[in-house]
């Protein structure tokens, strides 16, 4: 959702800021800008498109410099187009400004602006910030810093922003508030992004700036922080644990399927330290440090979005089945506008891939505001639901950069399944053989995958068959319904193909109306889990000359039969069938993205980190 990057040091600030454009890429591709100072000049270069545009278009222009800001935008207000790309320059082109966010209040702002005699050449809630900070600056002869701090002083909204001035080329200004921006620290140098991805090539030193701060950096001098009430603040040096080449493709023509590839090793990672085969045990220290609030809890609810949401209903399955703890799952952004009940003895669980995502960071803070234990389970360490939550977990599935996510959602679903069996067993109400043969067979998720992922070529090529389809239907019960869902969903987001899930017993309550010839229906119909139910499901479908792809288990017939393609799954235990049949769900969406010539890591439209609401 808008990405941004500074650079003010000793070296040439182009390269490092494209560079740090296209590893932020993902956060938002409709248009790009860069803004450098070169001597007395600022220059502001933007186009529409990607930032491969962007290069094509300021590499014929002066592009040296050793301070600049650049941005790659999502856009909120006004169409993607060159004039409402950022940066956007002050009237008088002293200032330039890149920002992340909504400026709720631009109108005011702007009616204010315009009686001062200040023109907007954009559409854009940005180009008011700018021109703000310009108009202070200018009516009370301040610094840049302060003009910044006292403009925000008059923002509603959430804000990353950076800025730099004409004449002053030993100084970037930058803030947040709601919108994610960390400040690297080299020799003599500092880099400025949104997340850590442009930074860790270059330092493992980082400092993550906090709600309302405005940072100073100046060439030659020490990181200032002040609040914009003008408290002046310590940084907090951490060190960044991402390595460059967990942000590089490695040989794979997508980040998607380098990261689907990814998943034995990442769900070994989630499990690492947590799950151990000798002692046949599990230990969760986000759980171990809050055990009572979760042996007492009289209710859980998890709040998360997208591909998070349904991670989280298969944690509703696992929690009540093992923990009997009511759980109730919300979409962040209902949950946050809804005036829900949230008592003070209820926990929270807000599920997030990127740590960024504004409606879960505001339903964090609502639940917060009631009273009530909030808990993080989050992928993006040191991002912003981490810090805002009691406690967590992480999930350690590392970057996730390709827009479609994969390694996080199994991740999640790792977590949370260790999470509901800590619960359960310290309870008492999951049996200690149910329980040694659950961590038995999660130990032995990540080779299991391995397999599946063999068939890769297989999914590959009976894909091709399907580019055709304007619709899918997925189904799915129990545990498989929310995979249903997830399968859908990773279809529609990055083939462009309408996809819905259901579970399967509902087909019968209406949209069985839909099947015909020419729709395929993908049917989760492992051997744990309702088998016959989903065989008689299948049978309806097939009565009706719907095309049935079905995730089956080992050595399966029943269904094998009954369908068109199927695609073969090792047998597990049914809580952990997710983990398995999510993974050709994520092959065949990339394979019928691929063939049709989709975008797979930039999806039309979308976004990584949803830092809007
Ligand atoms: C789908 C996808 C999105 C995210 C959603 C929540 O593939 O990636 O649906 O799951 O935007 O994002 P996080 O998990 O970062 O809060």
């Amino acid at each position: 959702m808008c990405g941004i990057v500074g650079y003010i040091g000793n070296k040439q600030a182009y390269p490092i800021l494209i560079k740090g454009l296209q590893r932020l890429e993902y956060r938002g591709y409709d248009s790009a800008g860069i803004a450098l100072i070169h001597g007395d000049k600022l220059s502001v270069y933007k186009a529409k498109g990607k930032v491969s545009d962007l290069v094509q278009f300021a590499e014929q222009k002066d592009i040296e410099g050793t301070i600049g800001i650049a941005h790659t935008r999502w856009a909120t207000h006004g169409e993607p187009n060159q004039v409402n790309a950022h940066p956007h320059y002050s009237q008088s082109e002293e200032l330039a400004l890149i920002h992340n966010g909504i400026i709720e209040n631009y109108a005011v702002l702007k009616e204010g602006l315009t009686k001062h005699g200040y023109t907007f050449s954009s559409q854009t809630d940005t180009e008011v910030l700018v021109q703000l900070i310009e108009y202070i600056k200018k009516s009370n002869e301040v610094n840049l810093t302060t003009a910044v701090q006292l403009a925000l002083n008059q923002v509603v909204g959430a804000y990353a922003i950076a800025v730099i001035e004409k004449g002053h080329p030993d100084v970037i200004v930058a803030a947040r508030k709601g919108s994610p921006l960390v400040v690297g620290i080299g020799d003599d140098e500092f880099f400025l992004a949104s997340d850590a991805t442009p930074i860790v090539e270059f330092t493992d030193q980082v400092v993550y700036v906090g709600d309302e701060e405005v940072v100073t950096l100046q060439r030659g001098k020490q990181l200032k922080i002040k609040t914009i009430g003008n408290v002046e603040k310590t940084p907090e040096i951490k060190k960044l644990e991402m390595t460059l080449s967990q942000l590089e493709k490695g040989g794979y023509p997508h980040f998607m399927i380098k990261e689907i590839f990814e998943q034995p090793k990442t769900l070994a990672d989630s499990m690492r330290g947590r799950v151990n085969v000798d002692e046949n045990n599990i230990t969760l220290a986000g759980f171990i440090d809050n055990k009572e609030k979760f042996l007492n809890a009289k209710r859980i609810i998890i709040t998360a979005c997208g591909t998070s949401w349904h991670s989280a209903l298969i944690g509703k399955y696992a929690i009540e089945e093992f923990a009997r703890i009511p759980v109730e799952v919300e979409y962040s952004s209902e949950f946050r506008y809804r005036k829900p009940v949230i008592h003070e003895d209820d926990i929270v669980i807000a599920i997030s891939q990127s740590g960024e995502t504004a409606d879960t960071l505001a339903a964090v803070e609502l639940a917060k505001s009631k009273g009530a234990f909030i808990f993080g389970i989050c992928n993006v360490v040191g991002s912003s639901i981490p810090r805002n939550t009691h406690s967590g977990c992480y999930t350690h599935a590392g970057p996730e950069i390709g827009v479609a996510s994969t390694k996080a959602f199994t991740a999640q679903v790792t977590v949370l399944t260790m999470l509901a069996m800590m619960i359960g067993k310290e309870k008492g109400t999951l049996s200690q053989e149910d329980y040694l043969k659950i961590v038995y067979e999660l130990a032995r998720i990540p080779e299991k995958i391995g397999v599946i992922l063999k068939q890769d070529s297989t999914i590959a090529e009976f894909a091709k068959t399907f580019t055709y389809a304007q619709n899918f239907i997925y189904l799915g019960r129990g545990y498989n319904f929310p995979v249903a869902l997830e399968g859908a969903l990773k279809l529609k987001e990055i083939s462009y193909i309408h996809a819905e899930g259901y579970p399967a017993a509902e087909m019968k309550h209406g949209p069985i109306a839909l099947i015909s010839q020419e729709m395929p229906v993908v049917v989760i119909a492992t051997s744990a889990g309702m088998y016959e139910k989903v065989v008689s499901n299948i049978q309806e479908i097939k009565a009706r000359k719907g095309r049935i792809i079905s995730i089956v288990t080992d050595g399966d017939e029943v269904v094998s039969n009954l369908s068109d393609h199927i695609i073969s799954i090792p047998d597990t235990e049914e809580c952990l069938v997710p983990l398995l049949a999510a993974i050709p769900l994520q092959l065949l969406a990339y394979h019928i993205a691929v063939v049709k010539g989709c975008d797979v890591d930039q999806p039309r439209n979308l976004a990584k980190s949803v830092t809007v609401e």
